[in-house]
């Protein structure tokens, strides 16, 4: 086996194998979560998503902004100051803030790294752990359809009063939401890597509209030394079985272009022969002649080799002039 051995071929390399190692690094193949034996496709939920919790103090409201991306670590916008973000690698992050009723001045309050991969800023590993609700053992969640995820790696303050911190969110099945209705649009504003091109962003219409698809459930801190948020998330992409519809979908499309390219290529040999049969009886034709368009069809080589030329002619030309060699 030959090993690559120019740059060309060592990134070509890189980019396949990329994919699988950033899911190993990362620990959350968002788009094939499997789970005993069932397989869920959660990208769509990908990117950050926050919800927010309230608490009236009186003069003061508390508000703390969950902010969670399941596919890869939270990025905050470049401008915000270092101390006012969760590190690097933070997969859930919670930013309190306390606003004074009267005029209305918010003041940042906590920034605690809930979930991540933050081993080197003095927390611990993510290590996710999916469950199926149905196969979990409790009675309560053997009613539910969907799965739980367990996220670590979190923590808050530091020596003797240092706690660990725990995410675990229930994806449910809600046929009726693709789980990005009605979100609380943050103000801890995050870079989104990648737009989604499949309008699975689209919001159907929803009875109980109003309600987010991510909530707040609880955020837990009577432990002494850790703890757990709490949040559900109700979405179409934790039914059993829609990774499996969507695939097939995609299946039913790809069966759709391979008969679009059959019935094209037998209609074009139809013509050709009929057309033939046509030019044999009808005009005696022999030769290039039989073939209808005949002169056009001779040609063909010929152009194809001229621009195939004139290609060449520019590449060539421009790896000599810029220096990059032709991919
Ligand atoms: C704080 O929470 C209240 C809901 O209790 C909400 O109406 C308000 O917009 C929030 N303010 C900020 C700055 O997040």
């Amino acid at each position: 086996m030959r090993i690559s051995n120019t740059p060309a071929e060592a990134a070509l390399l890189s980019t396949f194998l990329f994919p699988f190692l950033s899911a190993a690094v990362g620990n959350i193949d968002c788009n094939h979560v499997r789970v005993d034996k069932t397989s869920f496709d959660l990208s769509p939920l990908g990117g950050p998503r926050s919800v927010l919790h309230s608490v009236d103090l009186g003069v003061s409201l508390q508000n703390t902004t969950y902010t969670i991306d399941i596919c890869r670590p939270l990025e905050r916008a470049a401008d915000v100051p270092k101390e006012q973000q969760c590190p690097g690698g933070t997969r859930v992050c919670g930013i309190e803030r306390v606003i004074n009723k009267q005029d209305q001045k918010s003041m940042l309050d906590k920034v605690i790294p809930i979930a991540g991969e933050l081993k080197n800023q003095g927390g611990g590993v993510l290590d996710a752990k999916w469950i199926l609700l149905s196969n979990s053992g409790s009675h309560a969640d053997s009613e539910k359809e969907g799965l739980r995820l367990e996220a670590h790696g979190g923590f808050f303050g530091s020596g003797k009063e240092k706690k660990t911190q725990t995410a675990i969110v229930e994806f449910l099945c809600d046929k009726e939401r693709t789980g990005l209705e009605n979100l609380w649009n943050s103000e801890d504003q995050y870079t989104e890597k990648r737009k989604r091109a499949d309008g699975d962003d689209s919001e159907p219409l929803v009875d109980d509209k109003d309600l987010p698809s991510l909530t707040f459930v609880k955020y837990d801190t009577s432990r002494p030394s850790e703890d757990i948020l709490r949040l559900e998330w109700r979405t179409k992409h934790a039914c059993i079985g829609a990774k499996e519809e969507k695939d097939a979908e995609q299946g039913h499309r790809w069966g759709f272009f391979t008969w679009f390219i059959l019935i094209a290529f037998l209609s074009t040999a139809t013509y050709l022969i009929f057309g033939s049969w046509l030019n044999y009886n009808r005009y005696g034709a022999r030769g290039w002649d039989l073939l209808p368009h005949g002169d056009t069809i001779r040609d063909v080589p010929y152009l194809l080799k001229d621009w195939i030329r004139r290609v060449v002619n520019t590449v060539q030309g421009g790896g000599s002039r810029g220096g990059y060699a032709a991919v």
